[in-house]
């Protein structure tokens, strides 16, 4: 992760926590609605991929414990981590893109159901991603994986070498020579593995997204409804292929790049499809970005033009979110992915508490605030959901007060402590377990592992029925919240 260079350490925020009475009668613990479905309060569990799905992508046991966990916290609603709409093998990644994958969410669904006696609600998000790979070893790329062209030869100064004399000239070169040869697709692919963009239309998987992607998220979103989710979030922000549809780097030159009402075309596609699809009557969101924070990426007034547009579409909601690129990650090691939260956008997504004076706290209010704003001054009332650093009650509350946003996501802090919303609704907001943003959580998430809080996964580990991690060292859930 990321570390601004003023590197100012913050401790978590201290709060007057309301008391049970003061919470009922607060903005975060009233109603609200977000389309056909009722929140009983304002507050949210964004999606965070846990990494507890089988292999091929089935809810497991751990997956259904891990809800189960944070609904027993009674939230306004949690939002199932990004789960994949094609049918396509991608690790232990959540997926929705085959019949086969209903009965295990159907389960989720139940379970949650049972575990917040039926006060939370519950969405799924669903994403579609193109293909990354680990950054290979350098004689590797040269032998094998580097497509020899002309263009090579050119540069080396012999049109008539063979391939594999290409290759074995290459391997000769320092970095710096090879780099003047390799083109810049290439030197990236050696240097941080081969990424592929939705400007890569000379690929005819790439080229067809916009045929294809409508139907994918339109039947996913239909199985979330049928196995009996309360609603659906389409993943548009961060790294992912519709986020680059939108971003101000997409060129396109199909009719799906470039001008902003251009780059929005596929986004409204595949909302329409959904909306369609699954009927008025299921709630359909999604997330974006505040602002993209890489370098030619999505400014503020991209962001509200598009959360203006996305809601005069029909969305349900809105949720905001910033951040979290490839553009800027940093240089994996050989064998690793990149990671798209490891540069300066990585930190504006999961701001940790070395920060700059700013600190870690609600960066992303204002951005969102203004983007509501503007959806209000278009005459639409649709919610719009906050997330970045919020974990106190008195945070919440305000921002609410002052109209930024609508509902108030809370993420890590509901990963430190899945009972905050209970707790800080009976009045017992002195025993939350306050997230420190180290991002302990999110360097698990990088590496792939179950990721756990660094505050409960060593405790009360030998009680009866704790699952552990695959190393066996940490516990995969919070320990049980018993009132003081
Ligand atoms: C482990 C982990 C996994 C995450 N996975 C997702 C995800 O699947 N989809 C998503 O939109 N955001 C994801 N996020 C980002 C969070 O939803 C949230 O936006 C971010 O953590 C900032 O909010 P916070 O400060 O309340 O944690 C993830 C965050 C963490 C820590
Ligand atoms: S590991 Fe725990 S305390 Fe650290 S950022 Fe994640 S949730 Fe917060």
């Amino acid at each position: 992760m990321w570390k601004p260079p003023e590197r100012i350490k913050y401790t978590p925020l201290s709060d007057d926590w309301p008391t049970r009475e003061q919470a009922a009668r607060s903005l975060l613990f009233s109603p609200v609605q977000v389309g056909a479905m009722t929140l009983e309060q304002r507050t949210w569990v964004p999606a965070m991929v846990p990494w507890r799905a089988s292999d091929d992508g089935f809810v497991t046991e751990e997956v259904l414990d891990w809800y189960g966990r944070f609904a027993r916290g009674r939230p306004g609603a949690i939002v199932v981590e990004a789960t994949g709409i094609r049918d396509v093998p991608s690790g232990p990644l959540l997926r929705i893109g085959h019949d086969r994958f209903l009965p295990g969410l159907r389960q989720l669904v139940e379970r949650v159901r049972q575990e917040s006696g039926g006060h939370t609600r519950l969405l799924i998000q669903i994403i579609d991603f193109l293909g990354i790979r680990r950054r290979p070893e350098r004689s590797k790329y040269l032998e094998r994986f580097l497509q020899v062209n002309d263009r090579h030869r050119q540069a080396l100064g012999d049109p008539a070498l063979s391939d594999d004399a290409v290759r074995e000239r290459l391997l000769a070169l320092d970095d710096d020579q090879l780099q003047q040869v390799l083109s810049e697709r290439e030197w990236e692919s050696l240097t941080m593995g081969q990424r592929e963009r939705v400007t890569d239309t000379h690929l005819p998987h790439i080229a067809e997204l916009p045929l294809v992607l409508p139907e994918l998220f339109a039947s996913a979103a239909q199985r979330a409804r049928d196995a009996g989710f309360d609603g659906v979030e389409l993943h548009y922000a961060h790294a992912y292929t519709m986020a680059s549809f939108l971003s101000a780097t997409n060129t396109r030159e199909d009719g799906y790049g470039g001008p902003l009402e251009n780059r929005l075309r596929l986004p409204l596609e595949v909302f329409a499809a959904v909306r369609e699809r699954v009927g008025r009557e299921f709630p359909v969101g999604c997330r974006f970005l505040s602002e993209e924070c890489i370098e030619g990426g999505n400014t503020l007034e991209d962001s509200t033009r598009i959360g203006v547009a996305l809601a005069q579409a029909g969305m349900d909601y809105l949720s905001l979110s910033r951040g979290g690129k490839f553009d800027d990650a940093k240089q994996p090691k050989v064998g690793e992915a990149a990671y798209p939260y490891t540069g300066v956008s990585g930190f504006e997504c999961m701001p940790g508490y070395i920060a700059d004076e700013f600190g870690p706290f609600g960066r992303n209010v204002e951005p969102t605030a203004a983007i509501r704003s503007a959806i209000r001054g278009a005459g639409l009332a649709i919610p719009v959901v906050v997330a970045g650093g919020i974990h106190t009650f008195t945070q919440a509350e305000t921002l609410l007060a002052e109209e930024k946003a609508d509902i108030i996501g809370i993420a890590r802090q509901a990963l430190a402590d899945p009972d905050w919303f209970e707790k800080v609704r009976s009045g017992c907001g002195g025993q939350v377990r306050m997230c420190e943003y180290t991002n302990y959580c999110e360097g698990l998430d990088q590496k792939h592992k179950q990721v756990t809080c660094n505050l409960w996964d060593r405790l009360e580990l030998d009680e009866p029925g704790v699952r552990r991690s695959r190393d066996n060292k940490r516990r995969l859930t919070a320990p049980e919240w018993r009132r003081e």
